[in-house]
C-alpha cells in the first residue's frame, strides 16, 4: 500500500500544525467546542461553500441554540432558517436526529462515536469530524478536500471514489493522525484542501506538506485525483402557476416524494405541449390534478432558468385567477396566502424568485365576467 514512512508522517503533522496555527481562516465554528453547534456548522459546509456557511450559521444557532430547541421546532420554522441554503434533506434529517437525542440521550449530543453515526443525515465522515473537532477523539475524516490532497501525497492515479480508492485514502487517513490536537489536525488537512491543494490550480509553492507530496515530486498534480465521471445534466421544462384569488394567491405544500419536500411551492409540474392553445389547456388540466383548482386563461409573466442537482429546469411561470374549485386535495396542503405573508413560508429557490415578482403578477387584467 502508499504510505508515508513513520518519520515523514511525524514531519508531515509538524508542519501542517503549524502552517493552520498561521494560515487558518477565522471561522464561526472555530470558536466552539459544543458539539451540538460543530454538528450544525459540518451539515451546513456538506455541499456548500463556506462563505454561504457563514452566512447561515449565527442566524440558525441564534434561534435553536441548542439539541431542545431544534426538537421542539416545526419543521416548517428549521426549513425556513435553512431556505437558500439546497439540499434541505440535510434540514429535515437535523430536525429528526435531534428529537431522537432528546427521546434516546436525554437531550444530550451523544459521544461515543456509534451512537452519533446512527443519527439520521450522519455518516462516518460527520461523525469523525464532530467527535474530533468538539471533542478531541481520534477519528479519522475524508470529504472532498482530503480526498483530493491524500491521492495527491500519495501519487494515487485510481479513483479515489471506488471501492478500492475509498479504503485506501481511508486507512491512510487514520495512520496519519496524531494522537493529541486531532481536532485541530482534521481541520488543517480540510483547510490546506480547500486554499492551497485546489482542483485545478494547486498552489504547491505555499503547501507546508510539499516535502512529502509524491504528485509533487513528480509533477502529476494536474492529472491526480484522476477525474471522476461527468455528470451527466437532464433538461426539464417545467411551469409554475401563480393563482390568484382577490389578494391573495395559492400556495403548495411539497409532498415528500416531490423535489422540494416540506417546502411551499405555487403549483408547478412539467409541461410537453406545443402552442399556446395546447398549453392553455395543459395548464389548466394539471393546474386541476394538482390542486383541484379550475383556473382562468393563464398569462405567460417570466421564464426562470434554474439548476438544482442534475437537473437543469427552464420554468414557464404563469399568473392566473382562481375560477372554481373542482375536487378536495387529500395528499398535498395547499393555502391561500397574501402576498406579504410569503415571507413567512420557507419557498423553494423558484418560489422565492417569483415572490420578488409582485408587480407582474398583480398588473394581469381581471378577466371580464
Ligand atoms: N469542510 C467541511 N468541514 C469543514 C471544516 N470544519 N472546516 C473547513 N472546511 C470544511
Amino acid at each position: 500500500m502508499a504510505t508515508l514512512e513513520a518519520t515523514q508522517r511525524q514531519a508531515f503533522r509538524r508542519q501542517l500544525l503549524r502552517w493552520f496555527d498561521r494560515y487558518a481562516r477565522d471561522l464561526p465554528w472555530r470558536h466552539t467546542s459544543d458539539p451540538y453547534s460543530i454538528w450544525v456548522s459540518e451539515i451546513m459546509l456538506q455541499q456548500t461553500q463556506v462563505v454561504t456557511v457563514e452566512r447561515y450559521y449565527h442566524r440558525f444557532l441564534d434561534r435553536f441554540p441548542d439539541v431542545q430547541s431544534l426538537a421542539s421546532a416545526s419543521e416548517e420554522d428549521v426549513l425556513l432558517l435553512w431556505e437558500g441554503l439546497g439540499y434541505y434533506r440535510r434540514a429535515r434529517s437535523m430536525h429528526r436526529a435531534a428529537k431522537q437525542i432528546v427521546e434516546l440521550f436525554d437531550g444530550r449530543f451523544p459521544n461515543k462515536f456509534s451512537d452519533v453515526r446512527s443519527l439520521p443525515g450522519i455518516g462516518k465522515y460527520t461523525a469523525g469530524a464532530i467527535l474530533s473537532i468538539a471533542l478531541d477523539q481520534r477519528h479519522p475524516i475524508l470529504e472532498a478536500n482530503t480526498i483530493r490532497l491524500f491521492s495527491r501525497l500519495l501519487g494515487y492515479r485510481g479513483d479515489p471514489l471506488d471501492r478500492e480508492g475509498q479504503q485506501l485514502l481511508w486507512q491512510f487517513a487514520d495512520q496519519i493522525l496524531p494522537r493529541k490536537k486531532v481536532g485541530r489536525f482534521n481541520q488543517a488537512l480540510m483547510e490546506v484542501g480547500s486554499l492551497v491543494c485546489l482542483p485545478h490550480d494547486p498552489q504547491c509553492h505555499a503547501c507546508p506538506v510539499r516535502g512529502t507530496c509524491k504528485a509533487f515530486e513528480s509533477g502529476l498534480q494536474a492529472t491526480i485525483p484522476s477525474h471522476k465521471k461527468k455528470i451527466s445534466y437532464e433538461s426539464l421544462h417545467e411551469a409554475a402557476v401563480i393563482v390568484r384569488r382577490g389578494n391573495k394567491v395559492l400556495l403548495r405544500r411539497c409532498r415528500s416524494d416531490e423535489r422540494w419536500a416540506g417546502l411551499w411551492d405555487f403549483p408547478r409540474f412539467e409541461i410537453t405541449s406545443k402552442g399556446a392553445a395546447n398549453r392553455q389547456s395543459e395548464l389548466r388540466r394539471k393546474t386541476e390534478e394538482l390542486t383541484g383548482i379550475d383556473i382562468s386563461l393563464a398569462q405567460n409573466i417570466t421564464t426562470i432558468k434554474h439548476g438544482v442537482t442534475r437537473y437543469r429546469i427552464t420554468l414557464e411561470c404563469y399568473a392566473a385567477r382562481y375560477v372554481a374549485h373542482k375536487h378536495r386535495q387529500r395528499r398535498s396542503t395547499q393555502k391561500w396566502v397574501s402576498w406579504s405573508a410569503l415571507s413567512d413560508y420557507p419557498l423553494s429557490v423558484t418560489g422565492r424568485k417569483i415572490s420578488r415578482l409582485k408587480g407582474p403578477i398583480f398588473a394581469t387584467q381581471q378577466p371580464k365576467s
